[in-house]
Parts: C-alpha cells; sequence; structure tokens
C-alpha cells in the first residue's frame, strides 16, 4: 500500500457563531495517497475551497481529524505549521505571480527560504520546472506579456519546484479557455504521476475530469463518490 498523504477522519467545519453560524464541513472522511489526481466537484458553495484550506494546514478543522504527511495538524504550530506547509504546493484560480518579477524569479521564489536554499541551484532547479511545463527559454520575460494559459504554466512551475508531496489546485482552469485549461491539467497530471504525490483539483470543468484518477463530489459539505 502507498503512503497514506493525507487522512481526515469525520471532519467538520464551519464559520461564524450564534444566528450567523454556518456549517461548511460535515463528517467529511477521505484518504489521499501517492498516486492519487482527485477532482473534486461540486455546486458553489459546497465547501471544495474550505476542505483545499484544511488539506493545506491553512486551517485547523473545528471537527474531527485531520493528518498531514503524517502528522496531526491539531498539535503543530508556527515554525512546524510553516514546515508542513512548504512541502504542499497549491496551484490557484487566479495565477497570483509577481508581474514585477521575470518568469524564472517567480518559480525561483518559492525555494526562498528553504532550508539549504542556494541561489544558483534553485536557479537551476526554476530553468528547469519551466523546461517541464513548455516554457523553456521564457524564464527570462516579463512575467505580465505571457498569455493567461502562459501564466498559469508558471503558477504549476510554481507549486511543484519545491517537489511537494501534496498539490491542491482551486478551479486551475478557471479563467483559461478550454484547450489551455486542459492543458494546464494535463501538465498537472503528468508532472505529478510517479512522484509519490497527490493532487486535488477543485474544477467546475468538465473537459478536464477523465484526467483525475478519482473523483469527488460535494453537496452542502458532504463528501461523495459521484
Ligand atoms: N472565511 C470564511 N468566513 C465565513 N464564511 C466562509 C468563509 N469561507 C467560506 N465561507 C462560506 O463557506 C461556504 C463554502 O464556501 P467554499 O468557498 O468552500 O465553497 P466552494 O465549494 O469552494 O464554492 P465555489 O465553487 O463557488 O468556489 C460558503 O457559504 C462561504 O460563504
Ligand atoms: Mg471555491
Amino acid at each position: 500500500m502507498t503512503a497514506l498523504l493525507a487522512g481526515l477522519r469525520d471532519v467538520g467545519h464551519g464559520f461564524g457563531s450564534g444566528a450567523r453560524r454556518r456549517v461548511v464541513l460535515r463528517g467529511v472522511t477521505l484518504d489521499l495517497r501517492a498516486g492519487d489526481f482527485v477532482a473534486l466537484t461540486g455546486p458553489s458553495g459546497s465547501g471544495k475551497t474550505t476542505l483545499l484550506t484544511l488539506l493545506g494546514a491553512l486551517r485547523v478543522p473545528e471537527e474531527g481529524d485531520l493528518r498531514l504527511l503524517g502528522q496531526d495538524v491539531r498539535g503543530l504550530e508556527g515554525r512546524a505549521l510553516g514546515a508542513l506547509r512548504r512541502r504542499i504546493g497549491f496551484v490557484f484560480q487566479r495565477h497570483h505571480l509577481l508581474r514585477s518579477l521575470s518568469v524564472v524569479e517567480n518559480v525561483e521564489a518559492a525555494l526562498h527560504g528553504q532550508p539549504g536554499a542556494e541561489p544558483a541551484r534553485d536557479r537551476a532547479a526554476a530553468l528547469a520546472m519551466l523546461e517541464a511545463v513548455g516554457l523553456g527559454g521564457r524564464g527570462g520575460e516579463a512575467t505580465a506579456r505571457l498569455s493567461g494559459g502562459e501564466q498559469q504554466r508558471v503558477a504549476v512551475a510554481r507549486a511543484l519546484v519545491r517537489r511537494p508531496a501534496l498539490v491542491l489546485a482551486d478551479e486551475p482552469t478557471a479563467s483559461l479557455d478550454g484547450r489551455s485549461g486542459r492543458a494546464v491539467v494535463a501538465l498537472l497530471a503528468a508532472l505529478t504521476s510517479g512522484q509519490d504525490c497527490a493532487v486535488v483539483m477543485a474544477t467546475h470543468d468538465e473537459r478536464c475530469l477523465d484526467l483525475a484518477t478519482r473523483r469527488l463530489h460535494m453537496e452542502d459539505g458532504v463528501l461523495k463518490q459521484p
């Protein structure tokens, strides 16, 4: 059996209190293992992004158990939480690249502050990652000059350059046309397969569901097999 990268048991989460209280996740139980590429679908407001923030150790669940990369998230604070987050890669709907940096600098920035960071090695890793996403030779360009699809591929390179054990993508194709959207997801699938990592991608995009190895559906905070 491959290693368990994330384990959720009866996870519940909500926001607000009193009359404004809203329960967003209910009894979510899920295991993620190396090789999983999960497409997470569900209506707007069903809790997909909230689940991704839990999987990213960006918040702690109110109820239930959450283990990420062998650690109980509830027992972690400060540095340990930071170290855990550095082993997780994120790709968002909008790329959030820094316009003032070149393409390669955007990817490299993900490596800054890593233990043992070394400028020459970071540059080489960033350039290799750009090559892998089909942007070899474009590293010196101004980020703003790239097309939307190219910028999202830079975002994929930035998320993967640290070789994360868990990759979380929140509607990564939402701002792209069908063809470039599928290309971005295909890249994500190709670059993570055989890497001992798991990917969870929240998506409304029917055209890339076939690229996933597993599908999960969220309805009103409850996770279902579709
Ligand atoms: N920080 C927050 N504070 C209060 N309510 C929140 C917060 N984050 C999310 N919610 C609420 O939780 C519910 C689920 O939101 P979530 O963003 O997880 O849905 P989603 O499935 O990702 O939707 P979409 O497909 O539109 O992105 C929504 O009703 C939202 O308003
Ligand atoms: Mg969302």
